[in-house]
C-alpha cells in the first residue's frame, strides 16, 4: 500500500498535498464542518459533500484523504457530469479490449485505479440511472465488471461524493436512487456559500495574494480599504473559486504594491443593489465617500489641488482622507 511520495515540485503535487491546515476560514459554520470532516477521516465511512460550485468541496475531500490511513494511496477524481453514459461507465469501471469499436485496448476504470485509496465522485447527482445501479453495487459490494468484461473485479476504495444539487430533491423527483442516496449519505457535510460567510473574504484574499506573489514573483501587500469594501459587498455566485480567479487575474496585470479598486478587472457585477441594502448605513456612506474621492482623483489625474477644489474641501482634508482610506500606496 505504501508508495514513495515525490517531493512537491509542481502544481499537481501542491494540490494533492492539501491538508486541513490549508483550509482558511473564520466562519463558525465552516469550522464545525471541518471538525466533523477531521473526525471521519480515520474511518472508511462514505462522505457526501454538498454546497454550491466553488465552495471548496474538492479541497475538503482531498484534506480528508490526506488525513486518512489511505493517504499514501491514490486520490482519484471523476466528474460524473456532462459525459455520455457509455463514456462515463467506461471511465468509472473501465472496459475490455473490443468492448466498443474504438476500444483497442483494455482500460482500467476509476474504481479500479482508486484501489487502496479514495475515489472522489464529483457531481454525483448527474449519474445516469444505469450508472447509479452499477455504482451502488461497486460501493456496496466493492465489486464490478469492466464494460464488455465477465470477470468481477474487486476494489478497496473509500468513496467521497460531492454535488452542488440538492440530492434529496433529486431523490424525491425520481432522478436519484434511494438506496444509493442512503449509501452515500452516511456523513453529510454542507459547505455554506461565500456570501453567507463574508468573514472569510479577507483571510482568503490574504491567502491568495500570498500564493500568487510566489507564483508571479510579485510583492503585493494587500488590497486597499475601498477595494475590500467592494469585495465584501459582492455576492460571489462563483464562491471561493470566483474570488481566487479575480485575485489571480488582478495580480497578473498589476504594476503596484497594493490592489486599488481600479486594478480589478470589472468582470464581476460589483454594484449590486440588493447587497448594498444589506450593508449598514454608516459603512455604505463611507464607501460612497471613498468611491467618490477616488473617482475625482482619477478624473484630475491625481492632481490633488484640483481634486480638493472640485470636492469643495481643503487640501489637508483631502490628504487626510487619502491616508485614512489608503487610497494611495
Ligand atoms: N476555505 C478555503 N481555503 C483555501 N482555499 C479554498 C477554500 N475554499 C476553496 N478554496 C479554493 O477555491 C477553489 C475552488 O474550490 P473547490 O474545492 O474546487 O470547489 P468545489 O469543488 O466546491 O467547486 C480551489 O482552488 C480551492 O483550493
Ligand atoms: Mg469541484
Amino acid at each position: 500500500m505504501k508508495k514513495p511520495t515525490k517531493k512537491n515540485s509542481h502544481k499537481f503535487q501542491e494540490e494533492s498535498k492539501v491538508t486541513f491546515d490549508n483550509i482558511v476560514t473564520r466562519s463558525e459554520e465552516m469550522r464545525s464542518v471541518i471538525k466533523t470532516a477531521k473526525k471521519v477521516s480515520s474511518s472508511d465511512v462514505t462522505v457526501l459533500i454538498t454546497g454550491e460550485s466553488g465552495t471548496g468541496k474538492e479541497l475538503v475531500a482531498r484534506a480528508i484523504h490526506n488525513n486518512s490511513p489511505r493517504k499514501d494511496g491514490p486520490f482519484v477524481t471523476v466528474n460524473c457530469a456532462g459525459m455520455p453514459d457509455t463514456l462515463l461507465e467506461s471511465e468509472l469501471f473501465g472496459h475490455e479490449k473490443g468492448a466498443y469499436t474504438d476500444a483497442t485496448s483494455t482500460k482500467k476504470g476509476r474504481f479500479e485505479l482508486a484501489n487502496e485509496g479514495t475515489l472522489f465522485l464529483d457531481e454525483v447527482a448527474d449519474l445516469s440511472p444505469a450508472a447509479q445501479a452499477k455504482t451502488l453495487r461497486a460501493v456496496e459490494e466493492k465489486e464490478f465488471e469492466r464494460v464488455g468484461g465477465e470477470e468481477s473485479i474487486y476494489t478497496n476504495c473509500r468513496i467521497i461524493a460531492a454535488t452542488n444539487k440538492d440530492l434529496l430533491t433529486e431523490l424525491r423527483e425520481g432522478r436519484f436512487r434511494e438506496d444509493l442516496y442512503y449509501r452515500l449519505h452516511e456523513v453529510p457535510l454542507y459547505l455554506p456559500p461565500l456570501r453567507e460567510r463574508k468573514e472569510d473574504i479577507s483571510p482568503l484574499i490574504e491567502l491568495f495574494i500570498k500564493e500568487f506573489n510566489t507564483k508571479f514573483a510579485k510583492k503585493i501587500e494587500g488590497v486597499s480599504n475601498v477595494t475590500l469594501a467592494y469585495l465584501m459587498r459582492h455576492d460571489w455566485p462563483g464562491n471561493v473559486r470566483e474570488l481566487k480567479s479575480l485575485i489571480r487575474s488582478t495580480m497578473a496585470l498589476i504594476g503596484r504594491d497594493v490592489i486599488w479598486l481600479e486594478d480589478l478587472p470589472f468582470k464581476i457585477e460589483l454594484i449590486d443593489e440588493k447587497a448594498i441594502h444589506r450593508l449598514d448605513q454608516d459603512l455604505s456612506l463611507k464607501i460612497m465617500e471613498q468611491e467618490h474621492i477616488l473617482k475625482v482623483l482619477n478624473f484630475t489625474d491625481w492632481n490633488k489641488s484640483k481634486a480638493a477644489n472640485l470636492l469643495k474641501i481643503s487640501r489637508p482634508t483631502l490628504d487626510k482622507k487619502i491616508k485614512e482610506y489608503r487610497l494611495e500606496t
